[in-house]
């Protein structure tokens, strides 16, 4: 990585004046000044009793002596009051982009593989799938794929929510209305659901009878195994169809039913350890630490009733996936709102000794609003369910785009993958964001739309040309030309950072700056009449580096690219 390269390289010098200074470089915020740069002088300033100039000018000179003989820079400059600017050369620009071009992935270096388990979708079998659904299939899609690019052995599994309190309501609607096991449809779940739900808000005597039916179901009985059995395939398909028009693909299709027979394990487990403890007829485990600002509550394990509960499935869960997969880390992907679970859970998962050899990660994201800044709704006020989303942004990249009335049915359903898409993955996970279809449909902006026709429009010229696409040792003709290729080689840092903290935002991001870097090369520089060959075949290389990094880089977010837009 360039960074680290100027790193190694600056650090020997800071060693060898005797400064206890790390070497610690960033991406220029000036592009115009330099493309990278150190700031450690000033922090060092105190230290040393000097100027941060005289710190800076100190630390030039040895650089340019120390590295004379070598062109990795055009310029390398103290400047007041004390940064120090790195300018690379064309030569080293050149060959970094020739490997990056001919080599694997870029040439990015790999980190140690590594077995990752990633649970991401979680939809709960009892209702369709919403907008609130939206994110943990996208931004976990996405994590998945960035980790497997990565070289991990990934394994991502949907962990249906399936044994719940909502299956109990719904079991019991469906006896309640008269409706056979074999008439049971996804209209017919959409509907009961959200009666039954409200009806346990109201009438706390149903309410109880709900929760009794979600026990027994839990405790085996016959004829609620055989709703659950229905009502898991008819909702599964539902789901399965939906994930498959997102892209979003899972390998392990468990649910928290699968967790239960391996609750006994755990539980012999906690016991060995002492772990379980007695409140109000409750089994819970302490988790609660002396430095904590905020007490954590303890971890429920069992109701008094005798019903287990949501963290009692995860635990279960991870006991299964150890002893199947032997995992080196797990991800959880799931509304920020479920943090203080995750926060018990893995406290548990540190007492049963899991934590020595398994690292666990709980990945938060924020909620998808409506311009009122409320969670997105639909007209009539509920949660819009995906199919119709997907409908409704179809409609609105028509509308916008009506030139594009005779794409085909398949490339339009990619365009509203990647509107979507691309309108979730440029936020920050953590951070809320506000759906605003119409915005996110336009072809200009950052949206989806504009880089697939970045792309798109560069793939046409690349396609009529016949010329061999070469590197120069050491030209760069102009600053968009120059911008564009120090942007490029800005992909491992960026696909680093993306990937060590899980954002896939920094990717999306990186990949908007890069259609803009992009379209102002092309517009400036034409090369379809370029007398000069070599001024051509370097223009083409860069071209095409650029749409090799937008395609896969796409990939990694999960979007498609159409055949034409
Ligand atoms: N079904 C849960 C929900 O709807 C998400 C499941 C997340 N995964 C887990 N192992 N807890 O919020």
């Amino acid at each position: 990585m360039i960074i680290e390269y100027i790193e190694e390289k600056l650090q020997k010098v800071l060693n060898d004046l005797n400064y206890d200074l790390q070497a610690k470089i960033i991406v220029s915020n000036r592009k115009e000044l330099c493309d990278y740069q150190f700031d450690g002088c000033f922090a060092y300033a105190k230290i040393a009793r000097k100027s941060p100039y005289e710190i800076s000018e100190e630390i030039v000179s040895k650089f340019l002596k120390i590295y004379k003989d070598e062109e990795d820079f055009s310029k390398v400059e103290a400047v007041k009051p004390g940064f120090i600017n790195f300018t690379l050369s064309n030569k080293f620009i050149n060959e970094r982009l020739k490997d990056m071009f001919y080599k694997e992935k870029f040439n990015i270096h790999m980190p140690e593989k590594k077995k990752i388990i990633i649970d991401y979708g979680g939809p709960n079998i009892a209702k369709p799938l919403h907008v609130g659904h939206l994110r943990s299939a996208i931004v976990g899609e996405s994590i998945k794929r960035i980790l497997k690019y990565f070289g991990h052995d990934v394994i991502g599994d949907v962990h249906l929510g399936d044994y719940g309190l909502q299956i109990g309501q719904v079991i019991y609607g469906l006896q309640k209305e008269n409706i056979a096991k074999e008439n049971i449809t996804i209209e017919i779940l959409d509907e009961i659901y959200p009666k039954m739900s409200a009806l346990c808000k109201e009438d706390e005597q149903v309410k109880e009878r709900c929760a009794e039916i979600t026990k027994e179901l839990q405790d085996g009985n016959a004829e609620y195994q055989e709703y659950f059995k229905i009502i898991r395939e008819v909702s599964g398909k539902d789901i399965l169809k939906i994930y498959e028009y997102l892209d979003v693909h899972f390998d392990l299709w468990y649910g928290e039913s699968d967790a239960y027979p391996y609750i006994d394990k755990v539980t012999e487990e906690l016991n060995k350890k002492n772990l379980l403890t007695t409140s109000n007829g409750a089994k819970i485990v302490e988790v609660s630490k002396p430095e904590d600002e905020l007490e954590i509550p303890p971890l429920i394990y069992q109701k008094s009733n005798g019903a287990y509960l949501y963290g009692t499935t995860d635990l279960g869960t991870i006991y299964e996936r150890i002893e199947d997969f032997h995992p080196d880390n797990m991800i959880y992907i799931t509304d920020m709102r479920q943090s203080l679970h995750f926060k018990q859970l893995f406290r548990v998962c540190e007492k049963l000794g899991y934590t020595d050899t398994i690292t666990f990660e709980h990945l938060g994201f924020g909620t998808v609003n409506g311009s009122d800044g409320k969670p997105f709704k639909t007209r009539a006020g509920s949660a819009p369910k995906l199919d119709s989303l997907f409908k409704e942004t179809k409609n609105a990249f028509l509308t916008s785009n009506p030139k594009n009335d005779n794409m085909t049915e398949e490339d339009l359903d990619i365009l509203v993958n990647a509107i979507i898409k691309f309108a979730d993955l440029q936020n920050n996970r953590e951070k809320d964001y506000i759906f605003d279809l119409n915005k996110f449909s336009e072809v200009v902006g950052k949206t989806g739309p504009y880089i697939l026709y970045t792309y798109l429009r560069i793939a046409s010229i690349l396609e009529k040309e016949t010329e061999t696409c070469e590197l120069e040792e050491k030209d760069i003709y102009n600053k968009e030309d120059r911008d564009l290729r120090i942007k490029l080689l800005d992909l491992e840092n960026t696909l680093k950072y993306s990937y060590s903290t899980r954002l896939p935002s920094v990717l999306a991001n990186y990949l908007y700056d890069l259609c803009v870097n992009m379209n102002a090369f092309y517009e400036k520089n034409h090369i379809n009449n370029l007398e000069d060959k070599k001024k051509k075949e370097s223009w083409l290389f860069v071209l095409n580096l650029g749409n090799k990094v937008i395609k896969e880089m796409l990939a990694l977010l999960s979007i498609k690219i159409p055949k034409k837009m």
